[in-house]
């Protein structure tokens, strides 16, 4: 649950639209530090990019996380191919969902956009017992934000 969905909007903000070329990677990073610190629950925060026929692991903060995932594989990797939003309130139902933590077991993942392509996917994991689908609107708010920084 994040505890102060407007603030941190407005500091992920403050960074997506700082149009400093050199500091993007330090801005995403102390976004994603922010989304982190804001959902006390949140297992791992971060971003999958897109490349040549698969996603690979960017930006992140948490666990060691695997690093390549195919486009119909696990929510990241359906999500991708879906283009749209992805709440997922228990890990076990997803068909090909891809574990990287045994504490993970809920997820929301987001397309990235950029020039109206999906360049990228936002996700995050969450313990179980988590009313995820009341962060979706934001985490998507945070994505748009973010993507500016990709
Ligand atoms: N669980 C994801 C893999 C990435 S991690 O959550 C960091 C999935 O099923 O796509």
């Amino acid at each position: 649950m994040i505890k102060d969905p407007n603030s941190l909007l407005s500091a992920i903000e403050a960074l997506a639209l700082d149009n400093e070329p050199e500091l993007k990677l330090a801005h995403m990073l102390n976004a994603l530090s922010a989304i982190k610190q804001e959902i006390p629950s949140s297992a791992w925060v971060g971003i999958y990019l897109k490349t040549d026929g698969k996603l690979i692991l960017g930006p992140f903060q948490g666990t060691p996380a695997c690093e390549s995932i195919r486009f119909d594989k696990g929510v990241v990797g359906v999500c991708y191919s879906q283009g749209k939003t992805l709440v997922v309130p228990d890990v076990t139902k997803f068909p090909g969902y891809i574990s990287c933590d045994p504490i993970a077991a809920q997820e929301v993942c987001v397309p990235m956009c950029v020039n109206g392509e999906t360049v990228a996917v936002f996700d995050v994991d969450y313990p179980a017992g988590n009313p995820i689908a009341d962060d979706a609107e934001t985490l998507e708010k945070a994505a748009a934000l973010l993507a500016k920084l990709l």
